[in-house]
């Protein structure tokens, strides 16, 4: 394999975009990732795009060719092709462009992102978001998402003593992160109150448990890291690609409150890179509910089991402290438009190593880790990056 490396990287601000439409969010990044690389559009060989439900929320399909097409590289003919695995559409859309590159095929690759969420009512939109969990034994009995992660909550509160505070503080903490993030939906701080006394999603899970809908669209690009200083004078290497998956509905699960396949990727991401938990630097997690981040901290293997809600209640999740997580403002602050999330977080990732993430900005930081999630765990994608 060839090693690579992110040249560029772009991401619309995330929010409800009423007046743009799925294909000028796409547009809006995918300029935004070139003019960060020198790229002109001439240059890009190939051409991955994440999106879960376009036919669903925009009643349009066929998106690898309509995105290449409003880039400009119709005549181009290049080969530009749709991932989808739902919320983790984003990250095995980066993990395709890495191994078309490493493996020599490709040369400049744009990985991206896309999703537009609010044309929709919210009940639509979150029967459409049902469709990546089992529709016929967990749709069809009433299960939506914020429902499953309830369960998942609820399992792991009774196991190892979770408190309302410590689960609040997840929040908290990401939307601090996301006051200090221009591509945040939500840039406000808020309190513990705030998250304890919103109106009840899915028991216990309340409405600043939950992550919102979202519009929004991130691309990346990456290249051969011979190449890479051509384009730019910090590459960023990726030196972990993995992924894994799990059963589909949770019931299956061999246990509810640890998702597998987290544990595997994560395990296959640090073997890959021949690293250990110390070196990392920062992680972006997929906090689509306050109660995923306690399960991806302790599943990727950074504390045991059942005590990540008192390592973030300690502030041992806070910027600059030991192990800063989610410090874009996780997909509870930045908004989670589900293909996009993968790249957001992979975007985060180079602005941190780049010493580019402003008032958030890890001191130092070096090595940078992304955790995407699709349902409740049954695809998991794991990279890590490196200046
Ligand atoms: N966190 C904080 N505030 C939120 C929010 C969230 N997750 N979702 C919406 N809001 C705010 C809105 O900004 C709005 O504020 P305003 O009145 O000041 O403008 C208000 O709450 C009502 O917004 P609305 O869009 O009507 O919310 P809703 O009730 O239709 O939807 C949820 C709320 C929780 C049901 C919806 O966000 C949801 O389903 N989230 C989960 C998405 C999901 O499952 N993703 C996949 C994960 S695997």
């Amino acid at each position: 394999m060839r090693p690579v490396a992110v040249i560029g990287a772009g991401c619309t601000r995330f929010g409800e975009k009423w007046n743009t439409s799925f294909r000028n969010l796409f547009v809006e990044a995918g300029m935004l990732a070139l003019e960060d690389a020198n790229l002109s559009g001439e240059q890009i060989d190939a051409m991955y795009v994440g999106n879960m439900s376009a036919g669903r929320f925009v009643e349009q399909e066929h998106i690898g060719a309509l995105i290449a097409d409003y880039s400009g590289l119709a005549s181009h003919h290049i080969p530009s092709t749709r991932v989808e695995a739902a919320c983790a559409s984003g990250g095995l859309s980066f993990r395709q462009a890495v191994i078309a590159v490493a493996s020599g095929m490709e040369d400049i690759v744009v990985a991206a992102g896309v999703e537009k969420m609010t044309d929709v009512a919210t009940g639509a939109s979150v029967d459409t978001l049902a469709g990546a969990a089992d529709r016929e034994w967990e749709g069809f009995a009433g299960a939506t998402f914020p429902g499953l992660y309830a369960m998942i909550a609820t399992n792991y509160t009774h196991r190892y003593g979770l408190t309302r505070e410590q689960l609040a503080q997840v929040a908290v903490k990401n939307h601090f992160n996301g006051a200090r993030n221009p591509i945040a939906q939500f840039q406000q701080e808020i309190t513990l109150d705030t998250v304890i006394k919103s109106s009840l999603v899915a028991d216990p899970l309340r409405l600043f448990d939950c992550s919102p809908i979202t519009d929004g669209a991130a691309a990346v690009i990456v290249a051969p890291l011979e190449r890479a200083r051509e384009f730019t004078d910090t590459p960023i290497r990726v030196i972990a690609s993995a992924q894994a998956s799990d059963t589909i509905a949770l019931h299956d699960r061999r246990d509810i409150s640890t998702l597998d396949a987290s544990v595997a990727a994560g395990r296959r991401a640090f073997e890959m890179a021949r690293l250990t938990h110390k070196d990392i630097d920062l992680v972006e997690v997929h906090d689509c509910f306050t109660i995923a981040e306690l399960c991806a901290i302790e599943d990727l293997g950074f504390c045991p089991k059942g005590q990540a809600g008192k390592l973030t209640a300690d502030g041992m999740t806070a910027l600059n402290s030991d192990l800063p997580v989610n410090t874009s403002g996780g997909l509870k602050a930045c908004g989670h438009p589900v293909g996009a999330t993968g790249i957001k977080q992979v975007f985060e990732v180079v602005q941190q190593l780049r010493g580019e993430a402003g008032k958030r900005q890890i001191d130092g930081a070096r090595i940078g880790m992304t955790h995407n999630v699709g349902g409740t765990g049954a695809t998991v994608a794991v990279h890590i990056l490196e200046v």
